[in-house]
Formats: structure tokens, sequence, C-alpha cells
């Protein structure tokens, strides 16, 4: 994951970064092929609200669903612990992204100014009620 992390995104995480969310008790899935991981997705809750903390999709597994499935896979998850909205922040010009989300009931709810790093670039928060979607 640390490797497709490399590949993907500017500002990665480290292999250090996703021990300690295991170790912390967040919810992980992996999507894998055979032996080989396609895509992860890291989300966290507290009380009834969730947090998609990452989600990513090696580039030579994409445009098979497998972003799709992480995502549905997770608030499922989530709503199995209670939660009743997700949030998430993506970069405003991540259009793969957006539209993935949006398929599947996020809405744009505000905006963190400059919050990305490498390069600088404003954080759009989308926020899905779980209750409203029809796939869980
Ligand atoms: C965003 C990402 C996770 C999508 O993964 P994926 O497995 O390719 O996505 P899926 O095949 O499930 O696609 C689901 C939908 O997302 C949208 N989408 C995915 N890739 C897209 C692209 N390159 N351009 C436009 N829309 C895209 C489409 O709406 C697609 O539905 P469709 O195939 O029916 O048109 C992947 O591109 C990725 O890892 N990107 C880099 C990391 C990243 O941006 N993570 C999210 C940080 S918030």
């Amino acid at each position: 994951m640390a490797a497709i992390e490399r590949e993907v995104f500017a500002d990665p995480w480290s292999a250090n970064d996703f021990q300690e969310c295991v170790a912390g008790g967040v919810l992980f899935s992996v999507a894998t092929d055979g032996a080989v991981v396609g895509g992860y997705v890291v989300a966290h809750h507290a009380a009834d609200e969730g947090e998609i903390l990452n989600l990513g999709v090696a580039p030579g597994h994409r445009r098979r669903g497998i972003g799709r499935a992480l995502v549905r896979h997770v608030l499922g998850e989530l709503a199995r612990c209670t939660v009743k909205v997700a949030f998430l922040e993506v970069r405003e010009s991540n259009t793969a992204a957006r539209r993935l989300y949006e398929s599947l009931g996020f809405v744009g709810v505000g905006r963190r100014p400059r919050y990305y790093r490498r390069p600088v670039e404003d954080a759009v928060i989308l926020r899905v009620t779980l209750a409203q979607v029809a796939y869980l």
C-alpha cells in the first residue's frame, strides 16, 4: 500500500502511517487480485460521524469498479458502527475521485483553503448521509 501511495500521491502516507492506523483500530479494507494489492480504503468514526481518511487504487487496476466497491464497503462498515453521516476531503482538481464520491451520494458541504501541499490546493469537504443512500 505504501508503494501504491508513492505512485499515486505527491504527499504519500508512509508504511508507518498505515501501521499506526491499523494499531489504532481504524477500519481498513484492501482489494486484492490474487496476491496483489489493487487498492485500499481507510476510515474511522466517533459517535455517529465517520470519515474516509484514505483511498487509493493502483494505476493498473483502475476503472474496474474497485474504488467504488471499496467506498461502498467502508460505508457499509461505518453504518454497522451506527455512523449516520460520513465525511471526507478531496483535492478540488481530483475529478476522478469527486465523480466517484458524487456517484455514491456525497455532496459538497465546505472547503478548506490551501489544505494540501505539493501542490498547494484547496480541499473540498464532502458528506454523505448514510440513511439516504439506497445501496447500503
Ligand atoms: C479515485 C480512484 C480511487 C478511483 O478508483 P477506480 O477503481 O478507478 O474507480 P472505479 O472504477 O470504481 O470508478 C468509479 C467511478 O469513478 C469515476 N471515475 C473513476 N476514474 C475516473 C477518471 N479517470 N475520470 C473521470 N471519472 C472517473 C467514474 O464516475 C467511475 O464510474 P464509471 O466507471 O461508471 O464511469 C483512483 O483513480 C485513485 O486511486 N486515484 C488516486 C488516489 C485518489 O485520488 N484517492 C482519493 C483521494 S480523496
